[in-house]
């Protein structure tokens, strides 16, 4: 079986699929392995490196969708999709829930498309969870940002000069980017206060030496059976913002990461509570690409308002690639091997990981959730 990994064409979009690491793998495992031509290079992975791997490099996009499987890492653009062969499997973050007439396009083209971001997050699919490896950095990202660009310390100084009290960091949203916010922040040496609905995050807040704010809603069930957050009423994301105004206001730093799967990310800082803020004060908004936190972010860049630096980036794990591509690599790799009997594609639908990270197969669109939006 022939595994192709085109280069990623979306500006900004520095990582690539496979790591020579992960080639090697796959070609012990008997699989052919194609890289097109640069395809590593955003990731500081030349096409030697990848060739000593075991991997072939060939020239142009064409030549590299001419396989069985393609690993990818961003969906496919409409000049990609021509290219996919029938019959052929393309693995890689499809953004399903968001993209239905996508998914039907590769139907149609009969392509087996297996999204990442379906994968159930089960304990035996850690290894292939992309989300979260890709979330964990850029939750670590963040907080060099904030860093970077507060105008102040971060940790507490003492000078000879006079004392420095450490910076106060609040960070929204407590998922896999949050926790590891908190941790950078902590870890750079300033206080921490955190917020999410799920009241589950409270202890592991906690065990990271930060500060739970609880905030009491009238929804009795705040996480869905995949352990997501729940979109909230509009009562309670008042709620929230009242109370989270408070504590922006105190804050020097406010990193915010809350998503709701398939939805525009909820709305916790309104322009009243930036304008709350003290000058100079930090917002890093890791929501931005899906609507963003804070009303004042502006995707892709970094504005200031009301003297409150807001960066709203855009690709920031692209900013890490080695590492980015690296863990994702191995996601990837892993996701495939489930797929795989024997050296050849096995369709279980039996299998918890296939039912669920398979979107279309067959020529049909065989997730009931993506069906659902069509
Ligand atoms: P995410 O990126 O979907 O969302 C980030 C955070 O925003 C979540 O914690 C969510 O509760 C929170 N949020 C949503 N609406 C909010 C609001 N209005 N106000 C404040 N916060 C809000 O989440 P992520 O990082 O993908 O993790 C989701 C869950 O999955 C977590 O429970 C995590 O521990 C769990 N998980 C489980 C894994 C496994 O068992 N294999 C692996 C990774 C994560």
């Amino acid at each position: 079986m022939k595994i192709g990994v085109p280069k990623e064409i979306i500006e900004g979009e520095r990582r690539v699929a496979l790591v020579p690491k992960e080639v090697a793998k796959l070609v012990d495992g008997g699989f052919e392995v194609q890289i097109e031509a640069g395809a590593g290079s955003g990731s500081f992975f030349g096409d030697a490196v990848y060739r000593e791997a075991g991997a072939s490099i060939v020239d142009g996009a064409k030549a590299a969708y001419d396989a069985d499987v393609i690993f990818k890492v961003r969906k496919p653009e409409p000049s990609e999709v021509g290219l996919l062969k029938a019959g052929s499997m393309l693995v890689g973050f499809l953004e399903p829930l968001t993209s239905p007439d996508l998914m039907k396009k590769l139907a149609e083209a009969k392509v087996t498309a297996v999204a990442l971001e379906a994968v159930p997050r089960i304990s035996r699919a850690q290894k292939m969870d992309a989300l979260s490896s890709q979330a964990n950095i850029a939750g670590y990202k963040a907080a060099l940002i904030a860093a970077n660009s507060l105008p102040k310390f971060f940790p507490m100084s003492m000078t000879a000069a006079g004392m420095i009290p450490p910076a106060k960091a609040l960070i929204l949203g407590v998922g896999v980017a949050g926790l590891q916010a908190i941790a950078t922040c902590r870890r750079l040496g300033a206080s921490v206060e955190a917020y999410d609905i799920r009241p589950a995050t409270k202890e592991e807040v906690q065990s990271l030496g930060a500060k739970f704010i609880e905030i009491t809603l009238e929804e009795e069930e705040l996480e869905d059976a995949g352990g997501y957050g729940k979109e909230v009423s509009q009562a309670s994301a008042q709620k929230q913002k009242e109370v989270l105004a408070e504590h922006i206001k105190a804050a020097d730093i406010v990193i915010t990461t809350a998503a709701v799967p398939g939805k525009k990310a909820p709305v916790l800082v309104e322009e009243d509570a930036v304008k709350g803020m003290k000058e100079g004060s930090v917002i890093v908004d890791l929501a931005a690409e899906t609507g963003g936190n804070c009303t004042l972010t502006e995707a892709g860049k970094t504005v200031v308002k009301h003297g409150v630096i807001i960066h709203g980036p855009a690709d920031l794990v692209s900013e890490m690639p080695v590492d980015a591509s690296g863990l994702y690599a191995r996601n990837v790799a892993a996701l495939f091997e489930e797929f795989v009997k024997d050296g050849e594609l096995n369709m279980d639908f039996e299998d918890e990981v296939i039912a669920g990270s398979c979107i279309t197969h067959n020529g049909e669109v065989v997730n009931e959730r993506v069906k659902a939006q069509l």
